[in-house]
């Protein structure tokens, strides 16, 4: 266990932005023209999203939440399937609610960044083969060029499309898709540029990749080998414009080059590699320092030096943390791992990195693709009757806010003894 007691004070630069992310399908309820509502019907071995938080409902109530526990960024989604569940048949209501949701941000003195994918979209473009099939960018397109310009007046800043760069295997038909994704972005890029002036990036899950056997060759090269495909080939295709391959020449794209006026960067854990296994997943240390989630629910660790070390390789742009988070039964373990990597990410620019704001993740529970069991809320929620408490983490997170820094006599405000392992 670290001994977060003894983590020193430390302060963020003047003008650091503090907020919470959240993302639509996760938290509003009923999206139910979404291929997430439609494959959660489908599938009867998972939890279906049904209402998630009413955030839907509820937004009013949430806002002024965000502001209660002193936030002064929010990220959030808009959900392409509300505003076009059917193929070019756009539903002015939903356009006006999440006109009335950013307005509204917007006067709590919010800056707000909206992602325009995150994880769902229309079952209709899914039929279309989504993302797989290129020409499908003339739908994307199409809605962006709908939607941009009516919420341009409300966004501080833009995220394309939330992670493309997860679950990548290197395989020729995957490879395709993983490109396209890559084109999508870009073309989004410059046609958000049209009609904002606010800085645009795509958000990118920063799993820091580690070999489970230290000296084994073979677990570092499949760590490479990992850290290429999800991470390195993504910054390269950004700063060159070039798509590499393992199995044809690269592509150079121009539009792509330079597509990002920073990196988002979404961070949460280490993943330990080990080329025995398949996909050369490592089994979780058992006597890992931290227990980051309620049930065996990922393989992954907590590793907040991942978040200082994996900065270092962005100090060519301004980053924002779009998302970092714990989920965890126990909130003490949320208080601990925020302390811990906020430790990091000053660590970071101490090393010449320019971050420039932190998102934590999430503002509150919800629907984590597949469950409603992983908690990562800063504030519980109650599925039956969606009432919303914020936990001891919310206060925490907000006195770090109020005084642009970390102390351990904020620390000791919220958390007595370090929370243990035992069942
Ligand atoms: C990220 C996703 C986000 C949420 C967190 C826990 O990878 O972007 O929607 O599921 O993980």
């Amino acid at each position: 266990m670290y001994d977060v007691f003894s983590l020193p004070e430390f302060a963020f630069p003047k003008g650091f932005l503090w907020g919470s992310a959240t993302a639509g399908h996760q938290i509003e309820g009923n999206n139910t023209h979404s291929q997430c509502w439609a494959y959660e019907q489908s599938n009867p071995k998972i939890e279906a999203s049904g209402m998630a938080c009413n955030h839907y409902e509820l937004y009013k109530d949430d806002i002024a939440l965000i502001k209660e526990l002193g936030h002064q960024a929010y990220r959030m989604s808009v959900e392409w399937s509300r505003i076009e569940p059917s193929e070019g048949k756009f539903n002015m209501e939903a356009v006006q609610h999440y006109l009335d949701e950013l307005q509204l941000l917007k006067e709590a003195g919010l800056y707000v960044l909206v992602t325009l994918h995150h994880g769902a979209h229309p079952l209709w473009f899914e039929e279309q083969g989504a993302f797989s099939q290129l020409e499908n960018l003339r739908y994307f397109e199409r809605y962006l060029n709908f939607i941009v310009p009516k919420l341009s007046p409300f966004v501080d800043n833009w995220h394309t499309i939330n992670e493309p760069n997860l679950g990548w295997p290197w395989s020729d038909e995957r490879a395709i898709t993983k490109a396209n994704y890559m084109k999508f972005h870009a073309r989004a890029y410059h046609l958000i540029k049209q009609y904002s002036k606010a800085p645009v990036s795509y958000s990118h899950a920063f799993v820091h990749y580690m070999p489970s056997r230290r000296y084994n060759p073979y677990d570092n090269l499949m760590t490479n080998l990992k850290d290429f495909l999800h991470h390195e080939w993504f910054f390269h295709a950004i700063r060159t414009g070039e798509l590499l391959s393992l199995s044809a020449n690269a592509e150079y794209v121009g539009e792509l080059k330079d597509s990002v006026d920073y990196w988002g960067v979404n961070f949460y854990t280490r993943h330990m590699v080990d080329m025995r296994t398949n996909p050369a997943d490592a089994p979780r240390i058992k006597h890992k320092e931290l227990k980051m989630i309620c049930k065996d629910f990922y393989l992954e660790e907590m590793f907040p030096e991942g978040l200082t070390a994996n900065l270092e390789r962005l100090a060519d742009r301004p980053v924002y943390i779009t998302e970092n988070g714990c989920s965890c039964d126990d909130d003490r373990f949320r208080i601990v791992y925020i302390a811990l990597h906020l430790s990091a990410l000053r660590d970071a620019i101490d090393r010449g990195v320019d971050v420039r704001g932190y998102f934590y993740w999430s503002l509150m529970d919800n629907y984590e693709w597949e469950s409603f069991i992983p908690r990562f809320g800063l504030v519980d929620v109650d599925f039956q009757t969606f009432k919303r408490t914020p936990k001891p983490s919310a206060w925490f997170y907000k006195d770090i806010i109020a005084q642009n820094g970390y102390s351990p006599e904020i620390l000791r405000r919220y958390l007595h003894k370090l929370p243990t392992l035992a069942q």
